[in-house]
């Protein structure tokens, strides 16, 4: 018998559709849905999304709260509910002695020995699928990444080199996470939720055939190594349980990473003095990409954090409400789910110093804004839950910047528009144009920067020999 729905009746509700509520709206534009009707209602009120009636909770203090979970008030398993029938089974469903288990369980497969031999196969993928980018002409970089990170996985992931499987693996995963934010949720014939549940079923099905194989196999993917996890017991994992992790951890790891190249480039596109600035750094590596020397690319640590604040690929969590909790001075009843926005916290000028504007320095000594809250930068998320893949993220990143600048720069005309859900992408698939590299100069005197940050590099000149002028930024 389902729980009975608990009484929400107190709380503001937003009108919306019949059946799809307010799904549509804030498919299109979160943030302007959400700051809109904050400025209407308050910080608290109902939306209906996804077949689910949530309560949207502004602000950083509800964001701590759901994150920290200090008394075990909220529940992973039933906030992400509107997924489980895709990604059921993922670390990220899974609740409190059962989650630290295999939380504790999955983490090897994230040891520092893992990510450096990941990095190999990662930057020898990266270096073939860049070689064939076209120069000096219009070129849409979110597609050819997505394509770029499909390779990545498909090595680096699935230990699977051969392209046909590849790419029919890759298919069935598009379609698994077309289907998280389909607004019909019955898997009606024909719908994206009964292609999402075909392709995941296909998907484990594929990798439970593996298992055997990898287990006995040296592969050093991540695939290999979750087959060679054992339990707290010493038993291997089951396959159900095996293939529902990995099923999910390539769901948590594709997008975000693909969001946060494609969200580095746009600004890089628009503020040359900072891929100078990169591009310097990766030069003093001087060709050694090995897991130690990728610590030392500072400039793009900052490029990155700053690209994740500007469009967060995770914005929003959310979570089911085991007892009642009391958030803006309002009790929510058990049985409720409340969502909570790191996004908005990160674009929010009562924490940081002009939000809208691209400024990596901010995240520097001595200005450092994002400690001005242990939650005010938290695109990771937080407590028990907080990414295990963030280092493996960062690597990816600087792995694929390391390859790209010695051999490209990178122009746009303008800032694209971003579709933020499920996972943020440029509309227009960002349109920039690539050139390739000169060697980097200085020329004293010309200060080509926006002027907007305190950054050493900032009187970098435009490479010299690109075809295009970089326009905007400066
Ligand atoms: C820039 C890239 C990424 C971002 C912004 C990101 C963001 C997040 C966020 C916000 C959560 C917590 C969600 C919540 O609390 O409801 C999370 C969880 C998780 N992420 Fe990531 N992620 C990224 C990349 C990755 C990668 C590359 C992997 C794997 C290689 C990964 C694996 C996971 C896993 C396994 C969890 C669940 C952790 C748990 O429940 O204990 N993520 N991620």
């Amino acid at each position: 018998m389902p729980a009975p729905a608990p009484d929400l009746s107190h709380i503001p509700a937003v009108p919306g559709l019949p059946l799809l509520g307010n799904t549509l709206q804030i498919l299109r534009d979160p943030y302007a849905f959400h700051t809109g009707t904050r400025d209407r209602l308050g910080p608290l009120y109902r939306v209906r999304f996804l077949g689910h009636e949530v309560v949207a909770a502004h602000g950083i203090d509800a964001v701590e709260m759901v994150f920290l979970n200090r008394d075990g008030a909220f529940s992973n398993a039933r906030g992400w509910e509107m997924i489980a029938p895709l990604f059921g089974g993922g670390l990220l469903l899974r609740d409190g002695a059962e989650h630290r288990t295999h939380r504790r369980m999955l983490q090897p497969a994230f040891r520092a020995e893992v990510l450096r031999r990941t990095l190999r196969l990662m930057s020898r993928r990266i270096e073939a699928e860049i070689a064939h980018w076209p120069v000096d002409r219009p070129f849409r970089f979110f597609w050819a990444i997505r394509q770029l990170t499909r390779g990545v996985a498909a090595e680096a992931f699935m230990g699977i080199t051969d392209r046909r499987t590849s790419d029919r693996l890759g298919d069935a995963f598009l379609a698994e996470l077309d289907a998280t934010a389909a607004p019909i949720r019955t898997p009606l014939p024909f719908t994206r939720m009964a292609r999402g549940l075909r392709a995941r079923a296909f998907l484990k099905d594929h990798f439970a055939r593996l298992i055997e194989e990898r287990r006995q196999g040296s592969g050093h993917d991540i695939f290999s190594e979750l087959c060679r996890l054992r339990t707290e017991d010493g038993e291997w994992l089951d396959a159900g349980t095996l293939t529902d992790h990995f099923n999910f951890l390539l769901f948590a790891a594709f997008d975000t990473s693909t969001t946060s190249v494609t969200a580095m480039a746009e600004q890089l596109a628009l503020h040359p003095e900072w891929q100078e600035a990169m591009a310097e750094e990766v030069a003093a590596l001087k060709g050694d990409l090995g897991f130690e020397a990728l610590e030392t690319m500072q400039a793009t640590e900052r490029v990155f954090r700053e690209a994740l604040r500007l469009v967060a690929p995770v914005p929003f969590v959310a979570r089911g409400v085991l007892r009642a909790v009391e958030i803006h001075g309002v009790t929510i009843p058990p049985g409720a789910i409340v969502s909570a926005c790191p996004g908005l916290v990160m674009m929010d000028p009562a924490i940081w110093t002009s939000p809208e504007r691209f400024d990596p320095d901010r995240f520097a000594e001595p200005r450092t804004e994002d400690r001005r809250h242990p939650f005010a930068w938290a695109p990771f998320g937080g407590g028990a839950h907080k990414c295990l893949g963030m280092h493996f993220a960062m690597m990816e990143v600087k792995a694929f910047f390391a390859a790209f600048l010695p051999r490209f720069r990178i122009a746009a005309r303008a800032p694209a528009e971003w579709r933020r859900l499920p996972i943020p992408r440029p509309t227009d698939g960002l349109r920039v144009t690539l050139t390739r590299d000169r060697p980097f100069q200085r020329r004293p005197g010309r200060d080509r920067s926006s002027g907007l940050t305190d950054h050493p590099h900032r009187s970098a000149t435009r490479p010299a020999g690109s075809q295009q002028a970089p326009v905007g930024g400066d």
